[in-house]
C-alpha cells in the first residue's frame, strides 16, 4: 500500500460522496469511486485527476444489483492499496410506508442496509489480516428519530449506526477503524428523491460543511460522529443510559411488571 491509502466511496457521483471524494483526493489519496451515473463518475474524477494530481478509478455499479455489488466486494477484497470505505451510497423514498409499498421498501433497505454491510463484510477481513483500515459508514440522526415519519429510511440508518458500533468493538482492536457519521438534513439531491422540497426544513446544513466535520470526526477517530449536535454531552448520556441497561437484560424470570398480571 502507497503511503497514502486508496479510498473506495460509493454514491460518489453527486451530494456528499462526490465531496468526500473531493476531500479525500485534496489529502492526496487516489480514489475508487463507485455509483451508477458513468458520466458523472467520469467528469468529477477528470476534474479530480487535474486539480490534485491523484489516481482515479471509477467503477459503475447498481448496488441493489447482486451482480454489479459483487464487483465492488471483489475488488475490496483484492485490492490491498484500498486502506479505506466510505460506504455512502443511499437513498430514501417518497410517501408514507404505507404509500411505498413492498418493492420500495425492499430497494431502500437492499441500498443504505444490505449492500453497506456486504462492503464492510468484503473488506474487513483483510483489513483484520493487515491490522489496519477504516470503514466510514454514513448513517443518519432519522435513525434516532422515529418522530420524523421516515420510517423504513430511518430504520436502515439505525441499522448502520448499530453495525458500525458492533464492528468498531470486534475490529477496533485489530487496528481497524470504523465511524459512523450521522448528518441531519444537508442540501443534496436526496430530498428530490424523497419528494421534499429542502427549502422547507427549518434548517439545512451545506454537503461541504457537513463533510468538512465528518473529517474533524474522523481524524479525531470518534466512532460515532454527529456533526449537527451542538452538544457532545447529549449523546453520552444517551449512551450511558443505554450502557446502564445492559447488565439487566440477563434474567431468569420476566419482570415484575410482566408477572402475576390480573
Ligand atoms: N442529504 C441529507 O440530508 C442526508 C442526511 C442524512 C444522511 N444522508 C445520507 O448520506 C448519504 C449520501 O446521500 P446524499 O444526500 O449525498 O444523496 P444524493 O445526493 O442523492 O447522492 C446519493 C449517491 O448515491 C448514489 N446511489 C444512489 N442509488 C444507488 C445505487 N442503487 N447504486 C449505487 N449508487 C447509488 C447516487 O449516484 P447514482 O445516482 O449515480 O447511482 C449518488 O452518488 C446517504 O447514505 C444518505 O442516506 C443524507
Amino acid at each position: 500500500m502507497a503511503a497514502q491509502p486508496a479510498v473506495l466511496i460509493t454514491g460518489a457521483s453527486t451530494g456528499i460522496g462526490a465531496v468526500y471524494a473531493d476531500r479525500f483526493a485534496k489529502r492526496g489519496h487516489d480514489l475508487v469511486l463507485v455509483a451508477r451515473d458513468r458520466a458523472r463518475l467520469e467528469e468529477l474524477a477528470k476534474r479530480l485527476r487535474a486539480d490534485y494530481r491523484v489516481k482515479v478509478d471509477i467503477v459503475r455499479a447498481d448496488l441493489t444489483n447482486r451482480d454489479d455489488l459483487a464487483q465492488v466486494e471483489a475488488r475490496l477484497r483484492d485490492d490491498a492499496s484500498i486502506g479505506v470505505l466510505v460506504n455512502n451510497a443511499g437513498s430514501t423514498a417518497a410517501g408514507t410506508f404505507v404509500e411505498q409499498g413492498v418493492e420500495n421498501v425492499a430497494r431502500v433497505i437492499d441500498l443504505n442496509a444490505t449492500a453497506l454491510a456486504r462492503l464492510a463484510a468484503a473488506v474487513a477481513p483483510r483489513f483484520v489480516r493487515e491490522g489496519r483500515g477504516s470503514i466510514v459508514n454514513i448513517g443518519s440522526v432519522v435513525g434516532l428519530a422515529p418522530e420524523f415519519g421516515m420510517t423504513v429510511y430511518g430504520a436502515t440508518k439505525a441499522f448502520v449506526q448499530f453495525l458500525s458500533q458492533g464492528l468498531h468493538l470486534e475490529l477496533g482492536p485489530k487496528g481497524v477503524y470504523v465511524q459512523a457519521v450521522l448528518p441531519s438534513a444537508t442540501r443534496t439531491e436526496i430530498w428530490d428523491h424523497a419528494g421534499r422540497d429542502v427549502n422547507s426544513l427549518a434548517a439545512v446544513m451545506e454537503v461541504g460543511d457537513l463533510v468538512d466535520a465528518a473529517l474533524v470526526g474522523y481524524d479525531r477517530r470518534e466512532t460515532i460522529t454527529i456533526p449537527p449536535l451542538p452538544d457532545a454531552a447529549q449523546w453520552a448520556a444517551y449512551d450511558s443510559a443505554r450502557a446502564a441497561m445492559v447488565p439487566n437484560f440477563l434474567q431468569a424470570l420476566p419482570a415484575g411488571r410482566y408477572r402475576n398480571v390480573k
